[in-house]
């Protein structure tokens, strides 16, 4: 039986453009409108309005965490012209998080970038770096009282996006080059591509200049949040899930050795045979996204962080199970956390576990899979909280599961 942890963060998450609404000035904006077949995030769930009543919801349930992340394309919304309107409405939701004893968990990047970023070149073009660490200095100014920042949110999937959008801008006219959402279209094909480490290497630079200025500036501890496929060898594939998982997280986890903290992020599992990556099987277990069910990934993902950034303390920033029944969300998640709290008894230094998602939430061109504690009604924005938020809500209570 697992003790409690003093200080744990027992919480849940959310980003930006997933629930906020009418991101207009980002580039998934645009992408949205350009691609056929994509749904919109449009309205979102308003949680740019509504967010006091999703942060209650979490408090009264008994979680005492909440990540949430600032929208850079409304914080920056033309190159080096900041929004001090903007930077006020995030520092009100930092205080309002505060005011309900919900310990803020602050996203600075999570997918999406201003248009005129992506315009410019991105994260490759000549200023990227530039441009991400001036937008970091803004967001510093409201950071008073935060004590967990997450610099670039899975650099590892961000990789992956940059080096496909780059690869559909250099297509032909007339060669159809569909855009793929990260975690839907991503499962339902053989395996994701690999991301470009140029890419890779770059968002680490960016990590690191954002961490150099938040640790001058502000007090909080400072990580990246890595997406873990927690792939496992079949016998005798040693060497190859090595090979394959240098290039897909090692070398994120390895950028963040220095770091105050890592932020791991897991939702199934894969096996890596002598041909790579063995596809999610298929079974009356998938998930909507399409993956397997597999609430070990996560003892195995916070394990296999530790070992290679050499124990820097770790964070769950994310997981969960993308499903429509809500029963099935609280079996994953107690499991996920049994496994969780076990490799904790075996020494890994977990700080927290912030479950995917708060709310029913626009997944990255679709809106289907399902991840939330709560369900939002797209019409009206009602809030309807299912059994799996009190559920979690009393494991918070009592400080294990
Ligand atoms: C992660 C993303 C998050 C959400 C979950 C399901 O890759 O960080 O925004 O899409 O997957």
């Amino acid at each position: 039986m697992t003790r409690p942890v003093p200080g744990f963060l027992w919480g849940a998450a959310t980003a930006p453009h997933q629930v906020e609404g009418n991101n207009l000035n980002s580039d998934w904006w645009v992408r949205e409108e350009r691609v056929p077949g994509m749904e919109r995030s449009g309205d979102a769930c308003d949680s740019y309005h509504r967010y006091a009543e999703d942060m209650r919801l979490l408090a009264d349930a008994g979680l005492n965490s909440y990540r949430f992340g600032v929208e850079w394309a409304r914080i920056e919304p033309a190159p080096g012209h900041f929004s001090n309107a903007e930077l006020a409405h995030y520092r009100r939701m930092i205080d309002t998080a505060l005011d309900l004893g919900l310990k803020p968990v602050v996203t600075l990047h999570h997918f999406t970038h201003p248009r005129w970023f992506a315009e410019e070149g991105g994260w490759m073009g000549d200023a990227g770096i530039e441009r991400f660490e001036t937008y970091v200095k803004a967001v510093a100014g409201i950071l008073d009282g935060v004590e967990w920042v997450c610099t670039i949110n899975e650099p590892n999937m961000l990789a992956l996006m940059v080096g496909m959008s780059r690869a559909a801008q250099a297509a032909q006219p007339g060669e159809t080059k569909k855009w793929m959402s990260p975690t839907v279209e991503g499962a339902a094909r053989p395996v994701l591509p690999d991301p470009d480490p140029d890419v890779g290497r770059r968002l680490a630079d960016g990590h690191h200049a954002a961490r150099a200025v938040l640790r001058k500036d502000t007090d909080a501890k400072v990580g990246w949040t890595v997406a873990n496929q927690a792939l496992t060898p079949t016998p005798g594939n040693e060497d190859r899930l090595r090979e394959i998982r240098y290039d897909r997280e090692d070398l994120y986890l390895e950028a963040s050795r220095d770091d105050d903290f890592i932020g791991v992020q897991s939702y199934s599992s894969q096996a890596v045979d002598e041909n790579g990556i063995v596809p999610h099987p298929r079974g009356p277990d998938t998930t909507l996204t399409g993956n397997a069910y597999r609430p070990d990934a996560i003892g195995i993902a916070v394990r296999h962080a530790w070992e290679v950034t050499g124990g820097v303390p770790i964070v769950v920033t994310e997981n969960g199970i993308a499903t429509a029944d809500d029963d099935r969300r609280v079996s994953y998640t107690s499991e996920a956390l049994r496994h969780l709290f076990d490799a904790a008894d075996d020494g890994v230094d977990v700080r927290g576990y912030l479950h995917w998602s708060a709310l029913d939430n626009f997944e990255w061109g679709h809106w289907k899979p399902t991840f939330g504690l709560i369900a939002v009604d797209r019409e009206t924005f009602e809030r309807s909280p299912k059994p799996s938020l009190a559920w979690l809500g009393e494991v918070a209570r009592r400080g294990r599961p």
